[in-house]
């Protein structure tokens, strides 16, 4: 028995209108600051007025949303009693709003309740609907059941996942209006997520026939899209795919798993506040590399990217595989190359002295991370602090 799990997704054009067919006249919508001040808030409100749908705004969700900020969020939420909660914003947002719905829904439960052993959270829904609207393309957290929240812990604020199938989205609207607006950094760097999400899901233990399917063509549309919507940002069909691709990315990551690139990128972003998908898509072609230099039954991943090089016609067919998985890492530095996106973490800008001091540390939250175990190849502590000097140095893994 295998599952795959998905919002109902409307997508497209205008698909912001499907939200007079949503039931639940009184809405909770979650946000940020900046998404308000970039008017798509506007862009929704006025369509909640046409709907003659009534609404309380929270703006206060921010970047890896602390637990507290949630916890404030959630009992506004309770306060107003909705029966639509809105989430319009990237990841942060998405998830600081899975987690008050959850918490909403459970008003006794508290974070540490939402976890995949609870039976009780299968009961979701009774009181609200959640909808989430991506304004960016990349993290796929309108198609995930994790809720990324972080807690102070000895001064350091760690990322925990609250997992639990019950807190994926009713809803995801995926609208080419929203990410239209975003500028160069932020377009690459929420892309290079989702292909890290397509390419670790595609190669994680849990892949399965129909996470493959939504991975290959992520991988195939954020190659063939990303450079037309840094060319023109305002290439409403190249947005509209690139959008797609983010959120067949995130099926294909939440219905397998992510691995080792996230693994790095994540402790990463929490000691040096890199954005997430500038660091993990920085890792990426060196946690690739370093799943290819063990070939053995229980690690496929030369098989398996030899088939992506394969079926997206980057290779003929009859060549060797190790030559064909091979060439997928060739890809992505060379799509890095071609949009200026860093080779190596050092490009990020972190001083090498800050790494060699946190190195102890970000080795320990590797372990610490939920990602690190279902790569295919595990990665020792020695393991882990090689590939952070690699990747730092932008050398070759050859371990
Ligand atoms: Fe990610």
């Amino acid at each position: 028995m295998w599952y795959f799990y998905s919002p109902g997704i409307i997508y497209g054009e205008d698909a912001l209108d499907f939200i007079e067919n949503i039931p639940g006249q009184k809405c909770f919508i979650i946000t940020d600051k900046i998404i308000e001040e970039l008017g798509y808030l506007k862009i929704l409100t006025d369509k909640l007025n046409q709907f003659g749908k009534e609404y309380t705004i929270n703006t206060e969700a921010k970047p890896d949303p602390h637990e507290p900020d949630a916890l404030v969020a959630r009992q506004q939420c309770i306060n107003y009693g909705p029966d639509l909660i809105i989430a319009l914003g990237g990841g942060s947002v998405m998830d600081t709003a899975k987690l008050v719905w959850a918490l909403y829904e459970f008003p006794e439960m508290n974070a540490d309740d939402l976890h995949p052993f609870n039976p009780e959270l299968y009961n979701m829904g009774k009181k609200a609907k959640l909808v989430a609207i991506p304004t960016t393309s990349g993290t796929g957290a309108e198609t995930t059941n994790v809720s990324v929240i972080s807690r102070l812990i000895n001064n350091i604020w760690k990322k925990h996942f609250f997992l639990h199938k019950s807190l994926m989205p009713t809803f995801a609207i995926v609208d080419p209006i929203f990410p239209k607006g975003m500028p160069k950094n932020l377009t690459m760097d929420t892309a290079f997520d989702a292909l890290a999400h397509s390419l670790e899901g595609i190669t994680s233990q849990w892949k399965n026939e129909f996470t493959n399917a939504m991975a290959l063509k992520a991988i195939e549309l954020i190659f063939k899209f990303l450079p037309l919507v840094l060319k023109d940002g305002n290439n409403i069909e190249a947005r509209d795919f690139m959008h797609q691709a983010a959120t067949m990315a995130g099926l294909a990551f939440g219905n397998s798993q992510a691995q080792l690139a996230h693994t790095i990128g994540h402790s990463w972003g929490s000691v040096f506040h890199v954005p997430h998908g500038r660091a993990v898509g920085v890792a990426l072609p060196y946690v690739l590399q370093y799943s290819l230099n063990i070939v053995d039954e229980n690690n496929k991943s030369e098989e398996i990217l030899a088939k992506v090089a394969k079926q997206l016609g980057w290779i003929n067919w009859d060549q060797d595989n190790k030559i064909a998985a091979n060439m997928v890492i060739e890809k992505v530095k060379e799509l890095q190359k071609k949009i200026g996106f860093p080779l190596s973490l050092k490009e990020i800008g972190t001083p090498k002295k800050e790494v060699e001091k946190n190195l102890d540390e970000l080795v320990t939250m590797c372990f610490e991370d939920s990602t690190s175990v279902l790569g295919p190849r595990s990665a020792s502590g020695e393991e882990f602090r090689k590939l952070y000097l690699y990747a730092y140095e932008g050398k070759n893994v050859d371990f």
